[in-house]
């Protein structure tokens, strides 16, 4: 099979990188997308253009989910069936998907036509349950959405219709994140200029570097990703005057189940993005930067690419930026599926064209990152907030905050409430006002039973324990931590022994396999946990499982470990009476193991 026509594109698209190994993903992505999957000559050809051994395109191709090695059918239906989706029905949608097909997960109707994938959280959970026809998010499936998707996916994707758009709950008036959210094809340059839009840039532009690090210190912004470590901390951790290339990250790999507040920032309103991107690359002296989105997200990587085109032309990007001497390119790279490609060093070795595995650190990225350069890696939403602070000044983001922490936040509400939605709101929101007032309270006739706070990996809290601001430091101090604003709500009729099992399918999908206590110590849980559900634990599974997510944490190269850790910790600590009650009643829970899991 010839892969000639590809040639132009390929010559393209490694020339957007400083060395050529960095096209790796890209130049895969191409010949799947011409091809439907990725064969060994195709490998080959990508080898050549890289200029790395077969073994080593393979080796990356074996890494992510997202590529195929076999022919498969003509359009792919996967179901998301992580926790968020899972406490919503997922479970009921797969067993109708399978019925209906007569196929499971990772088989393809004898026709050709549809191929089945169940996969881990896409980020969306607003729309559980849900999935994936192609490129296109679709739900929530109740049965005529489900039965919808079905026909649509034996349609020829050439004359296929267009799946109904869900119409999510948003804020689209929150002072900072939020306020382009009403636009459900994107903000156009011309009506984010009008709104007053690159003004930020403008300024910060004018200003010295220190004056610009000095105003995001002051606004007290902290990394939104989930780590909250403070931006401007990080940015003043640049060398000052480095001899190698600068280099700027945002973070788009957005994959923490029960989070899903990138991608409305980079589909509704992707020039704040691009601004907070100038500006911290002023202001950490970059002419480079590169948006890491992650590969299930088709059409934010689509609305970015549109929109790093519409600020070229206005003059915005490119060279001698609005006449002031900066330049700054650019660089959309889409990830393949890998979760941990959103720990920061996986996701630069991934950016480099490598599997995603974490580095070890010291030294950190601001050293030496992408390239062994200087690289400041932030998320997303942490560089949208930017352009508002050097817009409206540090006080002002402080004002809107609490003393801890600056600004709002986009919290992500997800499970057993009335409305799961995306809501900006201030740090200083509690959990209980997030939830009774924005998610409007639990389902008909449920009661609150736990929440996960900040994303999959949270300590659980209890529903006496909502009382308490979102911010990094009192969430913290509350025994959680809000990592990434994803808050998932679980009511009274959610076992917490298949939650923590579901939770545990993830991790032990996700383990990059690097570290032993970590390879070993998910896979080991996860099967724990299967044997419990099948109705054969015993008493002595829940110490075991303690000690084993114990001895997970603190000891490997980066902190997935102790993010598996923390909910068989917390929800044993917290809901130990039911565990013990599942066990001892004989209950069973049928479940399939999950395709790809270690075991
Ligand atoms: Fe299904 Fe997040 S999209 S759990």
């Amino acid at each position: 099979m010839s892969l000639e026509h590809l040639e132009a594109k390929a010559r393209e698209t490694v020339a957007l990188y400083e060395f050529p190994k960095a096209a790796t993903l890209p130049l895969l992505w191409l010949v799947q997308e011409d091809q439907g999957y990725v064969s060994l000559e195709s490998e080959a050809w990508v080898a050549e253009h890289v200029g790395v051994r077969k073994t080593e395109v393979r080796e990356v191709v074996s890494f992510y989910t997202m590529f195929h090695t076999q022919p498969v059918g003509r359009r792919e239906l996967k179901i998301c069936t992580s926790l968020p989706c899972l406490m919503r029905g997922a479970g009921e949608v797969m067993q109708t998907v399978k019925d209906h097909y007569g196929i499971s997960p990772g088989e393809t109707t004898e026709d050709g036509l549809v191929t089945l994938t169940e996969v881990e959280c896409l980020c969306a959970c607003e729309m559980s349950p849900m999935g994936q026809l192609d490129e296109d998010f679709v739900g929530p499936f109740d049965p005529e959405t489900l039965e919808a998707t079905m026909r649509a996916a034996e349609e020829d994707p050439k004359s296929a219709q267009p799946l109904p758009e869900p119409d999510p709950y948003i804020t689209s008036d929150g002072p900072i994140l939020s306020k382009h959210f009403d636009a459900p094809g994107g903000t156009w340059i011309e009506d984010y200029i009008a709104d007053g839009g690159y003004e930020a840039a403008k300024k910060a532009l004018g200003m010295s570097r220190e004056d610009v690090i000095e105003e995001v210190l002051n606004a007290n912004l902290r990394g939104l990703g989930g780590a909250g470590f403070p931006a401007g901390r990080k940015w003043s951790f640049i060398p000052k005057n480095s001899e190698k290339p600068v280099y700027l990250v945002a973070n788009a790999d957005e994959g923490e189940p029960g989070t899903f507040k990138d991608r409305y920032l980079m589909e509704r309103d992707p020039h704040a993005l691009l601004e907070g991107m100038l500006i911290a690359a002023h202001a950490i002296g970059s002419n480079k930067g590169y948006i890491y989105v992650r590969g299930e997200y088709f059409r934010p990587a689509k609305r970015m690419q549109r929109a790093i085109e519409e600020a070229k032309a206005a003059g915005w990007l490119g060279k001698n930026i609005q006449g002031t001497g900066f330049d700054l390119d650019i660089v959309v790279h889409r990830g393949a599926g890998a979760y941990i490609c959103g720990e920061e060093t996986a996701l630069l070795s991934s950016l480099e064209g490598g599997k995603g595995q974490p580095r070890l650190k010291p030294p950190f990225p601001a050293i030496s990152g992408l390239f062994s350069c200087p690289t400041i890696v932030n998320n997303v939403e942490t560089l949208s907030c930017v352009p508002f602070i050097l817009k409206n000044g540090a006080e002002k983001f402080v004002e809107i905050g609490n003393e801890k922490q600056g600004g709002t936040r986009l919290f992500c509400v997800s499970g057993h409430v009335k409305r799961p939605g995306v809501y900006e709101a201030p740090v200083s929101i509690t959990l209980r006002e997030l939830i009774e007032g924005f998610g409007q309270g639990m389902r008909e006739g449920s009661k609150l039973k736990a929440i996960v706070p900040g994303g999959i990996s949270a300590r659980v809290l209890t529903a006496k324990e909502i009382d308490v601001e979102m911010d990094f430091d009192s969430i913290m101090k509350a025994g959680s931590m809000a990592g990434s604003g994803g808050v998932m709500v679980m009511d009274d009729s959610t076992c917490m022994v298949e939650a923590l099992a579901s939770a545990s399918r993830f991790y032990a999908h996700e383990s990059c396999g690097q570290c032993s206590p970590c390879r070993e110590g998910t896979g080991w849980v996860h099967r724990i946990l299967t044997r419990i559900m099948a109705g054969e634990g015993t008493l002595q599974d829940i110490d075991d499982l303690v000690s084993i997510a114990t001895d997970m944490e603190g000891k490997t190269i980066c902190v997935f470990a102790d993010a598996a850790a923390w909910p068989v910790q917390s929800y044993i600590a917290k809901f130990r009476s039911e565990f013990e009650e599942f066990i001892t009643s004989g209950r069973k829970i049928e479940k399939e193991e999950a395709a790809s899991c270690p075991s």
